[in-house]
């Protein structure tokens, strides 16, 4: 996720009708309590992007351990226009995680038209920044931000110009990190905002030699460890807990049954946390499962996409088969 510097003129604040539905910090000290009191402590991953966590995660975008992102980029250049061409004209672009500015542009200029774009994200200060920059490029173009977690039922803003598809963008193959029932849950509701006729292009990475997948979620200069812990500096910053970060590891193996890597947070010894008058226990090696990275075949999403009313029309990839980009189509 780029942070651009763009500042926001009135008339930018104007055009930007801004949704904002940004969730509270007792959201956040709710489910950190719930995770941390299941037999397997687990934390939701949306929540390892604070601002720190989405620079961490810009700056493993550019490891060269980490393939998919410059990866899906040159798929992207490649095959832009052919992506264009299934969207179409007069097209409202929902782009879920508006995180990399570059594909949306690169999908926003190969577009004959477009009528509307509707950035969604979590993070309120990111978003508004992204929407700015584009509103000011754009001007043609209705930019109708969302703050909101896109994995709730989402509305989407009414826009002023006629729509003659609503297109779903979703690359970076953040679907991978839903587990497999909650994926199609979310394809379900992809396809209920796009709704009968309307698109979907997501970004997808493939299964493929595990020892790649290691080295891409466990990279030797410890970025992708620095993302994982600071989730701890995170809940010890606005929740007041005291995790102690020598006192734990990063722990991202692949499980090649599940086709997911499994990121961890492992306690490297027995210890007591303290998280307002909640007491949390550690044995040693006990860890906060933090994070999955689903990997599948083709055909394995296929399967899943279709049992959630979506057909894949074509698929794009790279001549490694690391990753794909894939457009498919809402029943009607
Ligand atoms: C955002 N998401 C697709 C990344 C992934 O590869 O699952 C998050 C990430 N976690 C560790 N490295 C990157």
């Amino acid at each position: 996720m780029k942070h651009s510097q763009a500042t926001l003129s009135s008339t930018n604040l104007a055009r930007l009708r801004i949704h904002d539905l940004t969730p509270t910090v007792d959201h956040f000290r709710e489910e950190v309590i719930a995770g941390l009191q299941q037999p397997q402590k687990t934390l939701p991953s949306k929540f390892l992007y604070d601002k720190r966590g989405s620079e961490l995660f810009d700056h493993i975008c550019e490891l060269p351990e980490y393939y998919p992102t410059r990866t899906e980029l040159s798929v992207m250049r490649l095959h832009v226009d052919e992506m264009a061409a299934f969207i179409g004209e007069q097209s409202m672009i929902i782009e879920y995680g508006s995180g990399s500015s570059v594909k949306s542009r690169l999908l926003l200029n190969a577009l004959q038209n477009p009528a509307a774009y509707v950035p969604v994200d979590i993070s309120r200060d990111y978003l508004l920044k992204i929407a700015a920059t584009l509103a000011e490029d754009y001007p043609n173009m209705e930019i109708l931000p969302v703050c909101a977690d896109y994995t709730a039922h989402l509305e989407v803003p009414e826009a002023h110009t006629p729509i003659d598809r609503r297109c779903v963008y979703f690359p970076g193959s953040t679907l991978g990190n839903y587990h497999p029932n909650e994926a199609a849950q979310l394809l379900q509701e992809i396809a209920l905002v796009a709704g009968p006729g309307g698109g979907l292009l997501l970004g997808l990475d493939l299964k493929k030699d595990p020892q790649i997948l290691h080295r891409a979620y466990n990279d030797q200069r410890g970025i992708t460890a620095a993302f994982n812990l600071n989730l701890l500096t995170r809940i010890n910053r606005e929740l007041g807990a005291n995790f102690n970060l020598d006192h734990f590891h990063h722990y991202a193996p692949y499980n090649p049954h599940y086709g997911r890597v499994e990121m961890h947070i492992a306690s490297l010894g027995c210890q007591q946390i303290h998280l307002g008058e909640h007491e949390i226990p550690f044995q040693v090696g006990e860890t906060i499962w933090t994070e999955c990275s689903y990997k599948y075949t083709v055909d394995e999403f296929t399967a899943l996409a279709a049992s959630a009313g979506l057909i894949v029309e074509q698929v794009w990839t790279d001549e490694c088969h690391l990753f794909s980009i894939q457009y498919l189509t809402v029943k009607a």
